[in-house]
């Protein structure tokens, strides 16, 4: 079976309950198989991937990025939307917001970002001008407003840390000079290996904290189980209204090209 669009879920979003007549299917990939379940909405064929493994157990660092997106450009998707838990930066992104990210500053250290490694597949430096869809972020947005679900940010900097500690206060202070406003562990390399793929990708950022040294008082335990429960309805809603807004338009963006006009050596 084929997809046209990609939901890759991330902490704390494991259920594709929005998807009917659902299969689970097994791809097998040059980098390893991935599991991913592939069912429809409203007649839209659409891949489920949970992005780190049924049950939440592979780590940020181990993730098997490569073999993820290549399972999903094998099956055939075109437009991926992506969920990310964050830590909030800023004092008014608070826990159970949703930001839209549209940068990326990366500190990982020890992940393969490219599927281009020389020899027979080439050398590539992909363009990341707009490193994340400009048409799935405008499809994010609009899909927002059309279900009144309020954005805490329609332009957010996603800083990549390479976990999976979280950070220190020293460091979240630095991140932040530096212009970040989230910061989470998954996107890089993700949002690359996708643009290198030739696919649209876009990323819902989900504030689960505040991220170390920025709020004056902890959250409860509480706090963040109420909070990401409003967040989980809301954000099927989005993730809907994005899946038919996504499917309506004709790729008009850079990413379908990413590699055949930016240059292959
Ligand atoms: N830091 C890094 N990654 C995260 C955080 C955080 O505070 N919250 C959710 N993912």
């Amino acid at each position: 079976m084929k997809a046209d669009i990609a939901i890759i879920g991330g902490t704390g979003v494991y259920d594709p309950s929005i998807l009917e007549n659902v299969s689970e299917e097994k791809v097998l990939s040059e980098y390893g198989e991935v599991t991913v379940k592939l069912g429809e909405y409203q007649g839209i064929k659409t891949a489920f991937m949970a992005r780190h493994g049924a049950g939440h157990t592979v780590p940020p660092h181990l993730v098997n990025y490569r073999a993820n997106i290549r399972a999903l450009q094998i099956l055939g998707v075109q437009k991926i939307i992506a969920t990310a838990a964050v830590g909030s930066l800023e004092l008014q992104y608070r826990p159970g917001d949703f930001v839209i990210v549209d940068q990326f500053l990366d500190f990982t250290k020890n992940r393969v970002a490219t599927f281009y490694e020389g020899g027979e597949q080439g050398v590539v430096h992909v363009d990341m001008t707009k490193p994340y869809c400009p048409e799935i972020r405008q499809a994010l947005i609009e899909s927002a407003k059309e279900q009144q679900i309020q954005l805490a940010a329609e332009v957010a900097t996603y800083i990549c840390t390479e976990g999976p500690r979280f950070e220190t206060p020293a460091e979240i202070k630095m991140y932040k000079q530096l212009g970040g406003q989230v910061v989470g562990m998954t996107s890089v390399p993700e949002v690359i290996l996708a643009r290198e793929a030739e696919m649209c990708y876009g990323t819902i950022g989900m504030v689960t904290n505040y991220a170390a040294g920025i709020s004056p008082a902890p959250l409860t335990h509480q706090e963040v189980v109420d909070t990401m429960k409003e967040a989980q309805a809301k954000l099927k809603k989005l993730i809907c209204q994005t899946i038919e807004i996504a499917n309506k338009t004709e790729r008009d963006c850079l990413c379908k090209s990413a590699i055949e006009e930016l240059g292959k050596f």
